[in-house]
């Protein structure tokens, strides 16, 4: 029997550091609303044309082949979890493997938006399981900053955001350990509750003056439904994943939930009884880096010593679509 382990993790991160104090020489905010409504501190912004999804993601992915001890030849295939591609067509993913010399191999791009990485690392998982592939490099980059209303009208989603990029490999093993299990889920009934409209090709032309002027440019969220969704969506997904391994919070070593808001994370938290030493946050510095913030988060959990062999690690994401996934690693 082969399973999949994740043998290898890296991540980046802009240089530039936007503060709370900044936002709010830009918009009417403040640190204090800020803070207590999301945690978050500070958040990193790409410089435009020098830092993009893809060439962040291709930052990480050499970190996390160096972690894995492996070399770009060693990769079979590229999964790339992102809502901002560089282009609208093609995907990220060409453009990382472009770069990273790894020409040939396929390239698969995910749009599954905070869900992102857990749906990209359940597509490798089942290539590396069924034997199709040995080595597969997923990855999750964002650039939010260049599609954020940065005046008082978008102040209740662009202070929310911020860019970054995490990778993973996952590799074929024969031991007892890995990825136990994945489980995806989405409702597209709440489709319009968190999305970006334009430009799309429902409209022709796909963007014009008109939408620009009227900042229909820009991301839309519901942030009260999505908060409620979240508290309930978050834990109903760690509970399936450990019921599916047999195991219960107790046996649980370190959660590592999407960097969604602080709040969101306190919440689940104590609704499901975890001590603060159970759950990894890093939103303080980050902000929410939708498909990137698990990755970075894993990077950030295994230089700090938190990922040991063996650990019981549950990741778990809910986001725009409305979408949702848990999945549960033998570290
Ligand atoms: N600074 C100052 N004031 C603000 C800001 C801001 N950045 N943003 C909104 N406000 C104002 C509003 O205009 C409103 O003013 P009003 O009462 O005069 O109309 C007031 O603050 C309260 O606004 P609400 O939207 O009701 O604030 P709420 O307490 O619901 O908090 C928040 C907003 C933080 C977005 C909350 O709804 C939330 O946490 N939702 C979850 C959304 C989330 O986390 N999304 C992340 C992406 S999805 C995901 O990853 C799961």
């Amino acid at each position: 029997m082969t399973n999949s382990f994740i043998s290898g993790v890296g991540h980046y991160v802009p240089e530039k550091v936007v503060t709370n104090d900044d936002l709010s020489n830009v918009m009417d905010t403040s640190d204090e609303w800020i803070q207590e409504r999301s945690g978050i501190r500070e958040r990193r912004h790409a410089t435009p044309g020098l830092e993009t999804t893809s060439s962040m993601a291709v930052e990480a992915s050499k970190m996390a082949l160096k972690n894995a001890a492996l070399r770009s030849e060693d990769i079979d295939f590229i999964v790339f979890a992102t809502l901002s591609p560089d282009f609208d067509f093609p995907g990220s993913g060409v453009l990382l493997q472009r770069e990273l010399g790894m020409q040939g191999i396929g390239a698969l791009d995910v749009r599954n938006q905070c869900s992102g990485f857990i749906y990209a690392l359940s597509v490798a998982d089942q290539y590396i399981k069924s034997g199709m592939y040995n080595n597969i490099l997923v990855v999750g980059s964002e650039v939010h900053s260049t599609a954020l209303d940065m005046t008082t009208r978008g102040r209740n989603i662009s202070v929310l955001f911020g860019d970054g990029a995490g990778a993973v490999v996952v590799s074929a093993t024969k031991q007892n350990k890995g990825i136990l299990s994945t489980h995806l889920h989405a409702d597209g009934d709440f489709a319009e509750e968190l999305y970006l409209e334009n430009p799309g090709s429902r409209h022709s032309p796909r963007i014009t003056h008109e939408m620009i002027d009227n900042a229909e440019i820009y991301p839309y969220m519901n942030g009260r439904e999505v908060f409620k969704h979240a508290s309930t969506r978050f834990p109903e997904a760690i509970t399936e994943a450990l019921q599916a391994n047999g195991k219960t919070t107790e046996d649980l070593d370190l959660l590592v939930p999407h960097q969604a808001n602080m709040r969101i994370i306190e919440y689940i938290r104590k609704t499901m009884h975890l001590p603060e030493e159970k759950v990894f946050v890093n939103i303080q510095k980050y902000g929410n880096t939708t498909a990137a913030s698990i990755p970075v988060a894993l990077s950030e959990a295994l230089q700090e010593g938190r990922l040991k062999d063996g650990s019981l690690v549950c990741l778990a994401a809910f986001g725009s679509g409305y979408t949702w996934a848990s999945a549960l690693i033998k570290w």
